[in-house]
């Protein structure tokens, strides 16, 4: 069975980073991977304090929900991290995850390499493309591979329920998450 997760960078519970997220999802269970949403919101991430001590245990000692979620990432084919844009910038919630869950994968040797996976970010004026990328860094550093869509991830909306008013964005992330599972059908299937 492929598995993809979705794990949702906003602080607020049913936005439109969630919508968006949950409508790539849908599109990646019609195409047959079983799904799971992760909402940061519900969980404490502390921001990597830089004691580097992963590098000599392969774990991070911070205790906090990170162990749960890299868990979940480390068993996924496909991971899609959604932020909204806040002041230009992903939330600090995703990038604490980014640092930290890249920093562990370093040290218990690049475990992310070869999966699948892309971001997805709601704004609502601008800064998608700034935030688009810092996500896209994430994917890219760690060996892991990024499909296409009719666009790039990014949509608009401002209040809850606002991206829906955006079908292109919607669009987008349905067949970016089309084309993940395409993909690791195709890279299983070796
Ligand atoms: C603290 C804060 C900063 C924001 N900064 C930006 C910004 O720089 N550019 C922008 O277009 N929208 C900005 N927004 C608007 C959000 O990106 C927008 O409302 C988005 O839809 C929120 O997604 P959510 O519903 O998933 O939380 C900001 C919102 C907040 C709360």
């Amino acid at each position: 069975m492929i598995k993809v997760i979705g794990i949702v960078g906003s602080p607020r519970v049913g936005g439109n980073t969630e919508i968006i997220i949950n409508e790539a999802l849908k599109a990646a269970k019609e195409e047959g991977a079983e799904t799971e949403l992760i909402r940061l919101s519900d969980k404490e991430i502390k921001p990597c304090d830089a004691c580097l001590s992963c590098r000599k245990t392969g774990e991070c000692r911070i205790k906090d929900d990170f162990q749960e979620i890299f868990d979940k990432m480390t068993r996924a084919d496909g991971i899609i991290l959604a932020s909204p844009v806040y002041f230009g910038s992903a939330t600090p919630q995703i990038m604490a995850l980014i640092h930290r869950a890249g920093y562990v994968s370093g040290a218990k040797g690049r475990i992310f390499e070869n999966k699948v996976g892309g971001p997805i970010v709601v704004a609502r004026r601008a800064g998608q493309n700034f935030t688009f990328a810092q996500m896209l860094f994430f994917f890219l550093h760690q060996g892991m591979i990024v499909p296409g869509s009719t666009y790039w991830n990014i949509a608009f909306g401002r209040e809850k329920g606002d991206v829906l008013k955006d079908d292109e964005g919607l669009a987008t992330a349905r067949n970016f998450a089309r084309k993940m599972v395409w993909l690791i059908k195709k890279i299983k299937s070796f």
